[in-house]
């Protein structure tokens, strides 16, 4: 069997490596588009509350054993699944979970690739000067006549489905780190920037904390649980094994309590940093919280447009998000490139095209859900394709996969194994243990019954 050290897929350098490659499929549009619109829509602190909460007890310790497993695995998500079933004795059908996986991210990037694709849009039109001078309302109807406009849509997906295939063709271990280490610092730079204005030149960062932060339980549904549990699978990469190969490459010294809470930390933060910018802004130009996904995209470039240097900041920043979602995107089709590689013998440039090309293919799902098939008649269960991908996605799929993961490195695996694998203290492996064997599974079928009870009745 081959050596840990000299694992199938090589081993980093050190631990930073890891944080790093976590830390750039974590953060992404999740923290910079997707969580303001969902805090927004579901009414403000009492759903940041428990995004929180569940942050803490269900997305680390699934965080934690989903990078042990990898670790142990050192191969694909399914070939690690696989081995590490046949370790502990059980059926080789676990791997499922890894295809599981697979498909999970094939759908998340097909929805994926548009957002990323308003976000190189908005980069365009701040770098060329368009939207100078916009107010609030004057962008809702640029980005009105973007997302109402098929072929645009479609050119600007295009080009990130380019980029994601350019940089995956070439493999991705190259290029990962050197690009994290330089994004993440400028969009943490360029985000306090932003909150300074917010602070300063908005007369509403007050108003926009107390949204952000004062609990008011009467606006939390279980809609709004379930949405919340949701965004802290999505935000954290986690329930698709994105996360277990990076946790792969991981030395075996390296200690994953720490690394996970890095991430974990780090991911939050920024989260909460950019609902601090964008509520301000919002709030003085007009812009309702509950805009729904158009508001990053409708608030952020009107402060642009008035603040100096705005056009400067404004395409450096949007650039930055379509980066930050280029290498959370890498993670989301990584493990179904190396599994076309592995299962038909291709090479890497043959196999991210093919997958590139599919994923493109089922984004056009979500193209025309903004517009020709935004009517009722193309919607199922009331949503739009790109409205039931993400519910699908994010409170099934990953909630699932997720459950699974903590159930087999709790459960399945011998105690002794994974104690080792994950490399705790007695007293943190058993709250680690404790947290995976009941509280998430008892979470998460709760929420599970409890969409399914509302949805059938
Ligand atoms: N976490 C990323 C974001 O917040 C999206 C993402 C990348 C993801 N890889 C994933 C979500 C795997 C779920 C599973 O934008």
């Amino acid at each position: 069997m081959a050596d840990q050290q000299t694992a199938v897929l090589g081993v980093w350098a050190g631990r930073s490596t890891f944080i790093l490659a976590a830390a750039g499929s974590a953060v992404g549009l999740g923290n910079l588009w997707k969580f303001s619109f969902v805090t927004g829509e579901y009414g403000g602190g009492a759903f940041v509350l428990v995004y929180l909460v569940c942050i803490a007890l269900i997305g680390i310790p699934i965080m934690m054993a989903e990078t042990a497993l990898g670790r142990q695995g050192r191969q694909s998500p399914m070939a690690s699944m696989r081995k590490l079933a046949r370790g502990s004795d059980v059926s080789r059908h676990w791997s499922l979970l890894g295809w599981m996986g697979v498909l999970t991210g094939f759908l998340i990037l097909s929805f994926y690739s548009v957002i990323a694709g308003w976000a190189l849009a908005f980069t365009w039109d701040l770098g060329v000067g368009n939207l100078r001078g916009f107010t609030g309302e004057q962008v809702g109807t640029h980005f009105d006549a973007l997302v109402a406009d098929p072929v645009k849509l479609t050119g600007w997906h295009t080009l990130f489905m380019v980029l994601i295939a350019l940089v995956v063709a070439r493999g991705v271990h190259k290029g990962l780190e050197s690009s994290v280490r330089v994004i993440m610092p400028l969009l943490l730079v360029l985000l306090i920037v932003l909150l300074g204005y917010s602070m300063i030149a908005t007369d509403q960062f007050g108003r926009a904390l107390s949204f952000l932060f004062s609990l008011n339980f009467s606006t939390l549904t279980w809609e709004a649980v379930l949405a919340a549990m949701g965004q802290s699978f999505f935000a954290l990469s986690l329930g698709m094994g994105a996360i277990m190969v990076y946790g792969a490459y991981m030395p075996n010294d390296a200690s994953i309590g720490s690394a996970v809470m890095t991430v974990a930390i780090l991911n939050s933060v920024i989260a909460l940093v950019v609902g601090m910018v964008i509520f301000p802004i919002a709030l003085a130009n007009g812009v309702e919280p509950s805009a729904g996904p158009r508001l990053l995209f409708v608030s952020l470039p009107a402060a642009f447009g008035q603040m100096p240097g705005g056009q400067i900041f404004g395409t450096l920043f949007f650039m930055l998000v379509s980066l930050a979602a280029l290498s959370s995107s890498i993670s989301l089709i990584e493990p179904l490139v190396a599994w076309t590689v592995e299962r038909f013998l291709m090479s890497r440039v043959v196999a991210a095209t093919i997958v590139s090309a599919l994923i493109w293919l089922m984004g056009m799902g979500t193209v025309f859900s903004f517009n020709v098939w935004s009517g009722e008649e193309y919607q199922c269960f009331g949503m739009t394709v790109f409205e039931l991908l993400d519910f699908v996605t994010a409170k099934i799929m990953l909630p699932l996969g997720g459950l699974l993961t903590a159930i087999f490195a709790s459960w399945i695996m011998k105690r002794s194994v994974i104690y080792k694998a994950l490399n705790l203290s007695l007293a943190r492996f058993n709250l680690w243990r404790a947290l995976c064997r009941v509280i998430i599974p008892v979470c998460v079928c709760v929420m599970f019954a409890v969409s399914l009870y509302k949805a059938l009745t």
